[in-house]
């Protein structure tokens, strides 16, 4: 007979954090939870770094605005993963020790004030493909929180898009700077959906307990043909000489990322992983006095 469990699945009905589970299914939703949370909070520091240099008083607010979003997304992450009986302080030790992984898209640089543009438009737009049918994941919190964050997502890659637009409409060189920005995000964006099908061997499984609701390839599908048509209106080329409109599929043909080198950052030799996680560290050092600062007011006051 089946368990609870599966009755609840079979229904599409949502597991809560007093429900029985099986261990492996609240492991894959621990894994999963904390490494979007920890993305969220690493994928504060590439655009981070441009806020003191954005070239206007509008731009900084926006950009402020965003990436204080991002943190916002991260704890809501967090408190989800709470739920499934994890504390915050072992996941965030679990990022700075890199015994936890966070997306490979933080490790590369960003070069120039159109990525602030780029990232918005090309990783929020990913992030979106992403978590949009997260909304209907099986595990309540972790849904609901998806809910939220992508409304703000969708805020997000509209900034991001603007942003660039505003670009292409001003000279040669800004131009310019939007091309090489998208020819630099266009590969590590794709990767974001994960390795092909047949190299994802737990796809079936999270799929089969209504954790993810589509495959990696299904999912970059959705995110090229959303983005072609954007980016023809933006005026800049996607550098894959293999994307072309297939009438007979209804869909685009497009080449595959360099895997290797996504394998690669995922291992930890990306671009930047030594930084984003030296940074982390050190500003997990550096907020020690603020954590026993609140933790002894937290005391004092359960005292009154
Ligand atoms: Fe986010
Ligand atoms: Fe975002």
């Amino acid at each position: 007979m089946a368990s609870v469990f599966e009755q609840t699945i079979a229904r599409n009905e949502r597991i809560e954090p007093r429900d029985e589970m099986p261990d492996a299914y609240r492991a894959t939703l621990v894994r999963q939870i904390a490494q979007h949370a920890h993305s969220e909070i690493i994928g504060m520091q590439p655009e981070g770094n441009w806020i003191s240099r954005a070239p206007s008083l509008r731009r900084k607010l926006v950009l402020l605005a965003k990436v204080q979003d991002e943190a916002g997304h991260g704890l809501y992450l967090y408190s989800a993963a709470e739920t499934l009986g994890v504390s915050r302080d072992e996941l965030d030790e679990m990022l700075r020790t890199g015994r936890q992984k966070y997306s490979s898209i933080f490790n590369y640089p960003t070069l120039t004030y159109a990525d602030v543009g780029t990232i918005g438009w090309l990783v929020d737009g990913a992030a979106i493909c992403n978590q949009v049918p997260l909304c209907r994941t099986s595990y309540g919190p972790y849904g609901r929180a998806m809910i939220r964050i992508c409304k703000e997502e969708s805020f997000h890659q509209r900034q991001g898009y603007e942003l660039l637009m505003t670009m292409m409409g001003g000279t040669d060189a800004q131009r310019a700077m939007v091309q090489e920005s998208v020819d630099r995000f266009w590969w590590p964006a794709l990767m974001m959906f994960g390795p092909p099908d047949d190299d994802s061997p737990n796809t079936a499984q999270s799929m089969a307990w209504g954790i993810k609701r589509n495959t990696n390839d299904e999912l970059r599908q959705k995110f090229v043909d959303m983005t072609v048509p954007q980016a023809k209106a933006l005026g800049v080329t996607l550098p894959d000489p293999d994307l072309v409109w297939n009438e007979e599929r209804g869909a685009h043909d497009f080449g595959q990322p360099d895997w290797e080198e996504f394998w690669q950052v995922v291992k930890g030799n990306g671009p930047c992983n030594a930084q984003r996680l030296a940074h982390r560290r050190r500003a997990h050092d550096e907020g020690a006095w603020v954590r026993e600062a609140a933790s002894a007011y937290a005391a004092r006051s359960q005292h009154d």
